[in-house]
Order: C-alpha cells, then sequence, then structure tokens
C-alpha cells in the first residue's frame, strides 16, 4: 500500500504542472489560459478515481518493459477516425475540408513526411522520427448545441450533457471539435481513462489547416501534440523544471517554450544541452515545432503492443 502511494505521488509529481513559470512567461494571455489543459484533465480524474495512479504506474512500468525488450508492433499501425462536430454559430460547423485538412496533417506529421521536417537541426538528425502510424477519417458527427462554450470537464463527451458520447472508443480515436473557451486550444485523455471519455479535444479556430485554422495554431499541430498525449507523451519538460518526459532522446528543457524560439535555445539544466524547442510536445507556435523523436515514437508504439492500453487499436 506503501509503495502504491509513493508512486501515485510521484505521478502527480511527474504530471503537476508549474503555472507561476508560465504566466511569468511574454504571452501572457494566451499562456497563462492555454496552459495544460491535459494535466489539468488529468489531475482531476486522478482526485475523483485515485485508482487511475495505480493504472497509469502499471502502464508505465508495462512501457518500459515493450520498449527495453524490443516488443513493439510492426509501425503500420491505421487509427480510424470519428470527428465529433459540436457547433452553436456556423463557423463552428467547420467544412469537411477543414476536417480532411486534420487529418491530412496528423498524417504528415507523424509519418515524416510535414514539409518542414527538414528543418531539424543536424544536432537531432539522429533522432527525429518517422512514427509510422496513420489515421483514416472514419465518420463526421454533427451536432447543433446551445452551448457557446464547452470548458474541460468533458460535458462535450457525453450526450446527456448535449455533446456528443464517443463512437467505439476502443477501436475509433474520437475527436471533438467545439468551442473550449479559456483560450485553450485542446486537450487529451491519457491511455489508462475511462473509454466513456476517451479521445482528443480541439478548438474549431485550432483545428486542420484551413476554414477557421487561426494563427499561428493553424498547422493542425494542435491535433498533433493531443494525439500525442493519447499515445501516451508526456511535456518536453517533463512538466516541472528541468523535469523528466520519461523519453530518454530528448534533451532536460527548463520549461515550457513559446511563439518560435531561436536555434540554438540551450537549457541551464545539468548539461545545459540544446533544447528540442521543434518538438510536437513543446509549446510553442504550430510553425516552430516538426518532430516527434525516436524515443518518443518507442513510447507510443509500446502501448499499442500486445497486453498495451492502446492494442484493440492495433487490431486490424
Ligand atoms: N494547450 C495544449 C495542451 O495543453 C497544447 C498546445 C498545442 N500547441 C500548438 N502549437 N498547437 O496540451
Ligand atoms: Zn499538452
Ligand atoms: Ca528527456
Amino acid at each position: 500500500m506503501k509503495k502504491i502511494l509513493l508512486s501515485a505521488a510521484l505521478l502527480m509529481t511527474l504530471i503537476s504542472c508549474n503555472k507561476e513559470e508560465n504566466s511569468t512567461t511574454n504571452d501572457l494571455t494566451t499562456n497563462a489560459t492555454r496552459n495544460c489543459a491535459s494535466n489539468e484533465v488529468l489531475e482531476n480524474q486522478l482526485r475523483e478515481h485515485p485508482e487511475l495512479a495505480i493504472k497509469m504506474n502499471e502502464i508505465e512500468s508495462f512501457t518500459e518493459k515493450a520498449i527495453r525488450e524490443g516488443r513493439l508492433v510492426n509501425g503500420k499501425i491505421q487509427i480510424p477516425v470519428v470527428v465529433n462536430v459540436l457547433y452553436k454559430t456556423t463557423a463552428e460547423n467547420i467544412s469537411q475540408v477543414q476536417i480532411q485538412s486534420q487529418i491530412d496533417a496528423l498524417n504528415k506529421d507523424f509519418n515524416a513526411t510535414n514539409t518542414d521536417f527538414n528543418k531539424v537541426p543536424s544536432t537531432f538528425s539522429g533522432v527525429k522520427a518517422n512514427v509510422g502510424i496513420s489515421f483514416v477519417l472514419d465518420q463526421v458527427i454533427r451536432k447543433s448545441t446551445t452551448k457557446t462554450s464547452w470548458g474541460t470537464n468533458d460535458a462535450m463527451k457525453k450526450t446527456t450533457q448535449g455533446g456528443l458520447n464517443p463512437t467505439s472508443p476502443t477501436t475509433k480515436l474520437n475527436l471533438w471539435v467545439c468551442t473550449i473557451g479559456g483560450g485553450i486550444l485542446g486537450y487529451a485523455q491519457f491511455p489508462g481513462g475511462s473509454s466513456s471519455t476517451d479521445g482528443v479535444v480541439i478548438d474549431s479556430k485550432y483545428f486542420g489547416t484551413t476554414g477557421t485554422a487561426t494563427y499561428p495554431y493553424n498547422l493542425g499541430r494542435t491535433a498533433t501534440h493531443e494525439v500525442g498525449h493519447w499515445m501516451n507523451l508526456r511535456h518536453i519538460w517533463g512538466d516541472t523544471t528541468c523535469g523528466n518526459d520519461q523519453v530518454s532522446d530528448t534533451p532536460l528543457h527548463n520549461t515550457a517554450n513559446y511563439g518560435v524560439p531561436a536555434y540554438p535555445h540551450y537549457s541551464t539544466c545539468t548539461g545545459t544541452p540544446i533544447e528540442m524547442t521543434m518538438n510536437y510536445m513543446d509549446y510553442t507556435d504550430d510553425r516552430g515545432m516538426y518532430m516527434f523523436s525516436n524515443g518518443q515514437k518507442s513510447r507510443m508504439l509500446a502501448i499499442f503492443s500486445t497486453g498495451g492500453a492502446r492494442n484493440s487499436f492495433a487490431q486490424p
């Protein structure tokens, strides 16, 4: 019991955000409010369901073991995607073209065919990854609602609260596209959570690359970042000063980076490495992020391997 409590505490440290730090960065309004929604949602889930911490610790041990033993799937996973569009205004009822532009962006970013992949500095060319997971639009479900914003309490995932229940959440990735509010771009549920709320929420203004997609978040990378969380990736700075993202080939970062940092941006953490600010799991603008690392790829693939928390998605 002591051990369980201890690891639960460890998990809480791992995910806890440093709000003070983010509120002192430049772009105050955006940064302070859009900070760490996925982690806040996770913290709430952990408070309501303490046993989730145990489950997530098991997923962590499994992930490390699967990576150690090289027990990974072949990297030919195809994920069917259900897009749930919740709208009050006509602008929120985004077009099919905008939806497909997001699927296309995910496919490029996860298969190293994004046009900016060649901008990865040579320092990181040995670790930049072709994750090799693809996404196929399965269906679009649209619903007219009376809500002007949905917040981050998962209401959009519940028909009883005016939203839409997920469709086949153990075999399909559900995306909810709606107005979240509070400057939040999107949030994800990590592996291990309830299937009734599983998936990723993206604000319609930061979804896809056309239509209502809004600069500097108009390259579809909010979804890339959130799907990274959905596949068990942590923020690259480890959600605390010089924190651990459980990935060995990503350098230590002091904290989140915003905007488009000039290269090289040096960390003052142990070893003063050059930070991998162009990683999708940092907080830069969309045009500032264009790679996953091989270590992140291993973590993501491990989740889909036999016995993994999302193995149900890897079945043909
Ligand atoms: N706010 C999001 C989160 O908490 C991620 C931000 C995505 N960044 C971007 N450039 N689109 O996970
Ligand atoms: Zn995040
Ligand atoms: Ca790391």
